[in-house]
């Protein structure tokens, strides 16, 4: 029986019932519902609205109904028409009239928006703890590697050198980000709505501020239409989710090119690798593809939320129905990645010789040669300009710039001398960049304490 059956002559048609239903995906708000109803049932009782014995069945009956409902004595009935409505009925079939006065002074439509705030704050910090897991598994290796040579490319072509530690703390840096930007959302979705009613709110004398208190809210919204029809603080979390998987993506692109023969940076682990059906040689980073693939997923989900919400008049629309299966999915998706993604890191092994050899392979230390005439007084356009011959002698001779003779850099300038070869050695390229965020081994090692403290906080 549905519970506008008085205004109506016929029940809903069966499959448009299905259509109309959420409870196959708002259920999981179970526990966030009967929370919200308990703390609204308190606070009627305390304002004298429900008698202190209704008060009392009614929180009795909800405390049962989750218990059953965590022990699997209760099963939700997938033809209710949502979470809250099978809640509410089983606990009227429980205590009678009872449960008939829970929704006195409130409305579906702030419950819902109760419940998804409640839900969404509640799930948060877990994914702020694997991010935190994930920045310090990146700190142990950047701490580790501080001082393994690597190319650094722009263009994706070798551009100067760096050190892998370095190149591990820019994902540590976006990270961080992310963990700042949960907080910031945790912030406004923290707000309880309950109290707007349908819309305009009610004519009980209801305390909402102590509702948000046993609820460990911070706050009320102070607007009943804007109470039941915002969802801004799902959209900024599959913003903020977006976020992570485009980070997510980047490093697994980056990983999946680091794995080929032609980089062989890294190897993967056996346990967070796959192979082929018919290759017997192939070893496959599938982990890092479903993080790089996934990522389009979490985007959908914010477009989703960013389109429901665009042209609705206010206050409450039954399309608002539509936040829950995409910042759901949003959630789930970003928490299932992570769980893989950050022991994949963790166990990768890094081939250091490797990535070495490639970065003595170009003349990715070109920049550090000009630089050597600078410092005997040439200006940098005029030392760009030699270095720039001497590569292209260096290409003509098959030659790297370290194994060119002296002789070749004074005919192209004079002011070359042999300790140039030392110079434009690579570990001392990337020793000497000790400006503020440069990848000097000591400010890596620096850089992964500083982070390290933050995520302690
Ligand atoms: N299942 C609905 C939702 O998710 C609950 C609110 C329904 N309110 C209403 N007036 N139909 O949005």
């Amino acid at each position: 029986m549905k519970l506008w059956a008085g205004r109506f002559q016929k029940a809903l048609d069966d499959k448009t019932n299905d259509f109309n239903s959420s409870i196959s995906f708002d259920s999981r708000m179970a526990g966030e519902d009967i929370l919200g109803s308990m703390a609204h049932a308190a606070m009627l009782c305390k304002q004298g609205i429900i008698s202190a014995e209704d008060g009392k069945q009614i929180r009795e009956g909800l405390s049962a109904i989750a218990d059953d409902l965590a022990c699997g004595k209760l099963t939700v009935d997938p033809s209710a028409e949502d979470i809250h409505t099978f809640i509410e009925g089983e606990l009227t079939a429980r205590i009678g009239d009872a449960g008939k006065r829970l929704h006195t002074g409130r409305s579906r439509n702030d419950q819902v928006a109760l419940d998804i705030r409640l839900y969404l704050r509640n799930r948060i910090p877990a994914l702020q703890d694997q991010l935190t897991e994930l920045i310090d598994v990146l700190c142990d290796k950047a701490d580790t590697y501080a001082d393994a040579i690597m190319p650094g490319y722009t263009h994706l072509q070798r551009a100067q050198p760096i050190t892998f530690g370095h190149h591990l703390m820019a994902y540590a840096e976006m990270l961080l980000r992310d963990k700042d930007r949960l907080k910031d959302v945790l912030r406004r979705t923290n707000i309880s709505p309950l109290g707007s009613g349908a819309l305009a709110s009610t004519t009980y004398p209801l305390d909402r501020e102590a509702v948000a208190q046993t609820l460990r809210m911070d706050g009320v919204t102070a607007n009943s239409l804007d109470g039941v029809s915002d969802r801004d603080f799902a959209v900024e979390l599959a913003a903020a989710l977006s976020l992570i998987m485009v980070h997510l993506s980047r490093f697994s692109e980056e990983i999946i090119l680091w794995c080929s023969w032609e980089f062989k940076f890294i190897e993967l682990d056996d346990a967070f690798s796959t192979g082929s059906s018919i290759m017997p040689q192939k070893k496959n980073p599938d982990i890092a593809e479903l993080v790089r693939g996934k990522s389009g997923r979490v985007f959908g989900d914010l477009m989703t939320l960013l389109t429901v919400l665009k042209g609705l008049p206010l206050a409450y629309n039954k399309d608002m129905q539509e936040d829950k299966e995409a910042i759901f999915d949003a959630l789930d998706t970003v928490t299932m990645c992570l769980t893989a993604f950050t022991p994949m890191i963790d166990t990768m092994t890094v081939l250091t010789d490797n990535m070495r050899k490639a970065a003595a392979g170009g003349f990715i230390n070109a920049t550090d040669a000009a630089d050597y005439l600078v410092s005997r007084g040439l200006p940098f356009r005029d030392a760009y300009k030699a270095t720039g011959e001497l590569v292209a002698l260096c290409i003509q001779k098959g030659l790297t710039l370290e194994a060119l003779p002296l002789a070749d850099y004074k005919a192209v300038c004079e002011l070359f001398d042999d300790d140039v070869f030392e110079a434009i050695k690579l570990e001392r390229c990337a020793a000497l960049r000790r400006v503020y965020g440069g990848p000097a081994p000591e400010n890596v090692r620096a850089q992964a304490a500083r982070v390290r403290t933050l995520i302690s906080e």
